[in-house]
């Protein structure tokens, strides 16, 4: 299939590019590159043996460019991974995560149907779920309320989504709500580079094991679970990138919306993955607890088998694999795509 690739250039992006060209499609990347570089490109050239990944550099909100892209190529598909996604930013810029999050999503939906342009796959989060009130979660269980903006943005865009294939049965559309990506490729050529002080705990942790940062502060351990830390479905991003190839079939056959949750199916508390780091790669990650953070929830997993029996995928990697491949791209690339 042709296929368009919205923030390609990024961390989930790059990733799913290689699985891509492993299956045979071809590719065009547009981004803006307001979180990533073209470096995360030249990387997935060189793994997948080519001598460069077709780009534009394009802001999705940019309806002219938009235009003029879909009128010099024929996609068959797209797969939407542009947005702004940092959680703690989008409580202090929250215009700017609905201008780019919503209005990009909007007028790249608006351009593909002008073009008869009517497959998506969309990076979605477990975010929507809010605080679910089952466990394990599954697809039916109803989005809920969010804590932050970036948070809303997905779970609007969600809601869009189904209003448009309401209206018009010609959309295909998979939502695909991840769980938490960790882990890079295993060449350790390409994987997360996030700006500044990380956010999330798995290149936080890797910084502390590089000696960049000098502890990891554990956000709560009164929370009720094995360790009185938080709970979290990893999910390795190459398990994550083949999930993006097995859901381009769903579009094929079905019609409308369909939503899958990609996770592991098994979660990990905070204190479980230092000890996982450390001990799978030989290296030391101090710790010091601190207090709860705001928003958090204390367990967050998901039962991934509607993806098994409606998709044939399932994880493969496990909790040995992500801490494995995260140290190999951190320490290969201790300034991330910058040097
Ligand atoms: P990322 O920031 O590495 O990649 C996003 C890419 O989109 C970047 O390359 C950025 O430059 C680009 N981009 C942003 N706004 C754009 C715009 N207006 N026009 C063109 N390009 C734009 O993030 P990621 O971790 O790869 O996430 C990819 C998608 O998956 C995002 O939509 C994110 O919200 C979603 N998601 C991520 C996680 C996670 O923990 N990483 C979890 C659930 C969902
Ligand atoms: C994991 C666990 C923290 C950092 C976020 C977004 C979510 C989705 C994935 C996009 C929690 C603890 C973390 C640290 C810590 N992104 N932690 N010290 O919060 O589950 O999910 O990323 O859609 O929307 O909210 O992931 O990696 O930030 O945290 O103790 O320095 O690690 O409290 O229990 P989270 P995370």
């Amino acid at each position: 299939m042709n296929i368009l690739v919205t923030g390609g250039a990024g961390y989930i992006g790059s990733h799913t590019l290689v699985e891509l060209y492993k299956a045979g499609h071809n590719v065009l990347v547009v981004d803006n590159l307001c979180n990533s570089s073209r470096e995360s490109l030249r990387r997935v050239a060189k793994i997948v043996g080519i001598d460069e990944v077709p780009f534009r550099e394009v802001d999705i909100r940019d309806r002219e460019n938009l235009d003029l892209l879909f009128e010099e190529n024929h996609f068959d598909a797209c797969i939407h991974f542009a947005g702004l996604k940092a959680v703690g930013e989008s409580v202090s810029m929250p215009w700017e995560y609905y201008d780019n999050n919503i209005g990009g999503t909007l007028t790249l939906l608006d351009v593909m149907r002008k073009h008869g342009c009517k497959k998506l796959i969309f990076s979605s989060s477990a975010t929507v779920y809010g605080a679910a009130t089952e466990m394990p979660i599954k697809e039916t269980c109803p989005r809920g309320l969010c804590t932050n903006p970036y948070g809303w943005t997905k779970s609007m865009l969600e809601q869009v989504m189904e209003d448009m294939a309401k209206a018009d049965r010609e959309w295909r559309i998979v939502l695909l709500r991840y769980f938490n990506p960790v882990g890079a490729h295993e060449s350790g050529l390409i994987g997360e580079d996030p700006n500044g002080v990380p956010n999330n705990l798995m290149p936080y942790i890797s910084q502390v094991a590089l000696g960049k940062r000098e502890y990891l502060g554990v956000f709560g351990n009164d929370y009720e679970t094995v360790d009185g830390t938080g709970v979290r479905d990893y999910i390795h991003v190459m398990d994550l990138a083949a999930g993006h190839v097995a859901a381009l079939k769903a579009l094929d056959i079905k019609d409308g919306v369909k939503i899958y949750n990609l996770g592991t199916g098994r979660g990990y508390s905070v204190l479980e993955m230092v000890q996982a780091f450390e001990q799978e790669n030989g290296v030391k990650v101090p710790y010091v607890i601190q207090g709860r953070r705001a928003g958090d929830v204390a367990i967050c997993y998901s039962d991934p088998s509607l993806a098994q029996s409606e998709l044939g995928w399932s994880a493969k990697r496990g909790i040995n694999e992500m801490v494995r491949d995260s140290w190999r791209w951190q320490q290969m690339n201790p300034d991330g795509y910058s040097k």
